[in-house]
């Protein structure tokens, strides 16, 4: 069974802990990190940046398919230039539900995630991840928190960059975008059926990674 590739997904609401517990995954495992909102945010910042409107999607999308968006080392390229930083912002946040709801706009994400995840043992998160992108996946987890929680951790990830944010705002703004992302027509967030579900309300990130690990591990045993 060399030649077979493990595959962990991790899907999940807006700020429910996915990256951070993914990257902490993948480097205990030693797995290669691909987080795929961090696609849909570069597609989203070059859209913003060349004043193409979130309602012309026929602009977004020819705007998508000459856009080359490439992972290494933990850091994201949007033709060839390192934007890690830069899709974090407050507008690209408010504007990538819009981007990610655009169906050939996530054909093409959903094509190079797939290709990345050939070569090497990935955790994958994202929205979609268990239920098209890694269909097949050997464990696929539904990390969800409640509004509240998720709220303050962004309202407490966001205090130094941003200290002019409310935590009522956030708040509201995880809302919509729950609403958007649960509600979009193509590829909603929703679980797969075979998804193992875990609420992170009341537990601590290493608790998390721990209950994790250990259903990885029990399921490749089984296998
Ligand atoms: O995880 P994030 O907040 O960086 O994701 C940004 C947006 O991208 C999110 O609002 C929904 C969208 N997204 C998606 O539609 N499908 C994915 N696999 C990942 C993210």
């Amino acid at each position: 069974k060399n030649d077979h590739f493990y595959q962990i997904a991790i899907d999940g609401p807006a700020g429910a802990g996915k990256s951070t517990i993914a990257k902490l995954l993948s480097t205990n495992l030693a797995f290669t990190y691909i987080d795929t909102g961090a696609m849909y945010r570069a597609i989203t910042y070059k859209i913003l940046k060349q004043n193409v409107l979130l309602d012309n999607e026929h602009a977004m999308i020819a705007l998508a398919n000459q856009t080359e968006i490439t992972i290494k080392n933990g850091r994201i390229f949007l033709d060839q230039e390192d934007v890690t930083e830069l899709i974090r912002s407050e507008k690209v946040t408010k504007g990538v539900s819009i981007v990610a709801s655009v169906k050939e706009i996530r054909e093409e994400m959903v094509r190079l995630q797939k290709r990345i995840s050939q070569h090497s043992h990935v955790v994958m998160d994202g929205r979609d991840i268990g239920t098209v992108v890694l269909s097949k996946a050997d464990l696929k987890v539904f990390l969800t928190a409640s509004v509240k929680e998720r709220a303050r951790r962004r309202f407490e990830e966001m205090r130094e960059q941003e200290p002019d944010l409310q935590l009522q705002a956030i708040e509201e703004q995880i809302r919509q975008r729950d609403f958007v992302d649960e509600n979009r027509e193509h590829d909603p967030l929703t679980p797969a059926n075979d998804a193992v579900h875990i609420d992170s309300t009341s537990l601590s990130i290493h608790e998390v990674v721990e209950k994790i690990t250990q259903l990885f591990c029990e399921k490749i045993k089984k296998n």
